[in-house]
This record gives C-alpha cells, structure tokens and sequence, in this order.
C-alpha cells in the first residue's frame, strides 16, 4: 500500500522521536512491502520563528491532503510564562485539531508487565490495567467564546456542546466498548454543570435506542480522578469533555511507570492524526535522552488506522521486546545508558 504522511516534528524533544518513529516506519514499508510518502512541515513555537503563524498555510495544506498526520510534540518555555503573549505554539495544535474535524482523541491507558516496578503507584492496583480514554476534541471550553474585559480584572471561557458533538463522539466510544470489555463509563460533572447534564442526557438516551448491550457507568470527575488512583483496572472505555479528558489522561498517563509511553489518535470523519500525549520536554531537547516509544506506539496506532493490523502488531510487539530486554531511555531504565536512537534502532530491527 501507498500512503502520503504529513510529518510535523514541532518544539523540542519532538523531532527527535519522531525520527524514531519514521525509522520504524520505514522498517515496516520494507519488512511489508508499503510504500511511505513523508511530506515534513513545521507547527508550534519553530513556525511561529520561521513564519509568526503556528500553523503554516502550507503545513496545513499538507496535513489536509496527506492521509495520516504523525505529529511529535509543540510547546516552548518562552511562552509558558507569559499570559500576554499574542501568539502561543499550542494554538497551531487546537487550530489544526478544529481544520481536520479530529473530534475524537483516543488515548489508551495501558501498563506494560515488565514495567510494574516503575509505577508510582502499588504494583498490585496498577497491574492489569488497560482502558482507553475517548476525549472530545474539538469542543467545549476550549474553543468556546473567550472574553477578557476592558479593564481586564474579568475573564471567561464559555463551555458549550451540541447534541451532535456529543453523539458522534459517543458512538465511537459505545463502538470501541463493545469491541472491548463492554464498559463505557462517563466522565462528567453533572451534579454541578448544564453542559455535563446535556452529556448525560444524550448517553442515556444512545445507550436506551442502540447500545444497551453496554454497560454503561457514570462517574463524576472529581470522583474518577480518585478512583483512577485507587483501582486503575475497574476501566475498559472512558467517555469525556474537551478539558475533563485533558486532566485526567495526564493523570493516566503516569499510571504505568513514564508519561514517555502513552500514544494517541485523534481521528473525525475524514482525516486523522497521530501524537504521544506527553509535552515537547524543552529541558530533554538534543540531549538523546528522550523516549521515542510513546511517538513509536503513536505510529502503530497510525498503521492500525490504515488496516495495517499486522504490521501494527509487529510493532507494539517489538516495543513489548525492547521493554522486557530493558531497552529504554534512562527515566524508565536508569542504569541500562540507552539513547533516544539506540531505543528507535532496537525497536526497527525487531520488525519481524
Ligand atoms: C494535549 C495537550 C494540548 C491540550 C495542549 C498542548 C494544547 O496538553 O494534547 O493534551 O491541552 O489539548
Ligand atoms: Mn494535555
């Protein structure tokens, strides 16, 4: 098979992941016999330098013709700090998450054995843990009306769904389930929020009219942040708002011993893109020390998207090799002095 990829390296430790990303790529097109086209674009703080837009016309005219998107990691310091800034690297992220209709952001909560140990968290509650977080993407209090007032002592963000919005990310979420454990557990605020009492109503009623097969749970936030803690295991599919889903993947991606393993997709009707969940880790930048395995399973989730299962599998089970064999960078194996392009090299010449 063919297929045109739209790279987007971005800020900090991204480029040089995802150039173990596109090496195990390319193992793959070889071991497969695919063919991948990369077109590489720039997005965050490196565009705003070279162009002072985020999100480049050229890059998104590449992202919207490209069949997948592989996106590494956007943020830099210079703007963490400043509220006044004009411009921010994140907004090349929201800006292309709301051009490519990419509603829903699949982040999957997964521990791996070998790493256990790792975990902030006793092995025994973490053990077996294995969900998958469905996050809507392109709504809700991020991208609701902004207000800040003359004066500038008020601000607000306003948090607004539609039915729809929230339909067409329940019926991946219900779809996933049943593909799964058979349990959807919504994550909301509805003891306080209109908006969290729309979810409600129209999960209730999609689960009553077509996926009453499902279990279907309900859990406040607040109340979900703790149980995520206590009993990580008890989830298989969880269902959230825009900024519910952001907090709370954090929060899952520490679960299994590094933030530096948890990949995802954010997929619409039409166009899809692939990321890590964690940050562009500017303090990690050019010194070879960050973890590509992240970036790597993002890439596996890319292949899965293309029905490439097998070659998905290949992959995740030389990750699984790399893991077992101790080779990863030093905040997972301290002691074992392996590099970003040790791991990507490792994990390429393991695709069967
Ligand atoms: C994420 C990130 C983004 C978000 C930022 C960089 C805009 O934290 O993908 O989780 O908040 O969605
Ligand atoms: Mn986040």
């Amino acid at each position: 098979m063919k297929k045109n990829i739209s790279v987007l390296p971005g800020d900090g430790i991204g480029p040089e992941i995802i150039q173990e990303a596109v090496k195990v790529l390319d193992a793959v097109a070889k071991a497969y016999d695919h063919e991948f086209d990369y077109t590489y674009a720039d997005m965050g703080a490196i565009a705003i330098d070279k162009t002072g837009s985020p999100l480049p016309e050229a890059t998104l005219k590449a992202s919207l013709e490209s069949d997948a998107v592989l996106f590494g990691a956007i943020g830099d310091p210079k703007y963490d700090n400043d509220p006044n800034a004009k411009v921010r690297p994140e907004q090349g992220l929201l800006a292309i998450r709301k051009a490519l209709g990419l509603f829903c952001n699949i982040r999957p909560v997964k521990t791996f054995d070998a790493l256990l140990h790792q975990s902030p968290l006793k092995e025994a509650r973490v053990k077996g843990t294995d969900f998958e977080m469905y996050r809507e993407l392109t709504g809700g209090i991020y991208f609701g009306e902004k207000k800040l007032s003359d004066d500038k002592n008020t601000a607000s963000d306003l948090c607004q769904y539609t039915k729809a919005e929230i339909e067409r990310i329940a019926h991946k979420a219900f779809a996933a389930a049943r593909k799964r454990r058979n349990v959807l557990t919504l994550v909301d605020k509805a003891n306080v929020l209109e908006s969290s009492r729309l979810w409600r109503r129209v999960v209730t009623a999609m689960h009553q009219e077509i996926y009453s097969d499902v279990e279907l749970r309900y859990l406040f936030v607040d109340n979900a942040a703790m149980q995520m803690i206590l009993a990580p295991n008890q989830f298989d599919v969880m269902l959230t708002s825009n900024l519910f889903g952001d907090i709370i993947s954090d929060e899952g991606s520490v679960i299994g011993g590094s933030i530096g393993l948890l990949p995802s997709a954010s997929v619409g009707e039409t166009h899809a893109l692939f990321e890590p969940i964690h940050g562009s880790f500017p303090q990690g930048a050019g010194k070879g020390i960050a973890n590509p395995i992240a970036m790597i399973l993002s890439a596996a989730m890319m292949l899965t998207h293309f029905d490439m299962d097998k070659e998905a599998t290949a992959v995740r089970a030389a990750v699984d090799l790399a893991l077992a064999k101790g080779v990863c960078t030093p905040e997972v194996f301290p002691e074992n002095n392996y590099a970003t392009s040790d791991v990507g090299d490792f994990i390429a010449n393991n695709i069967a």
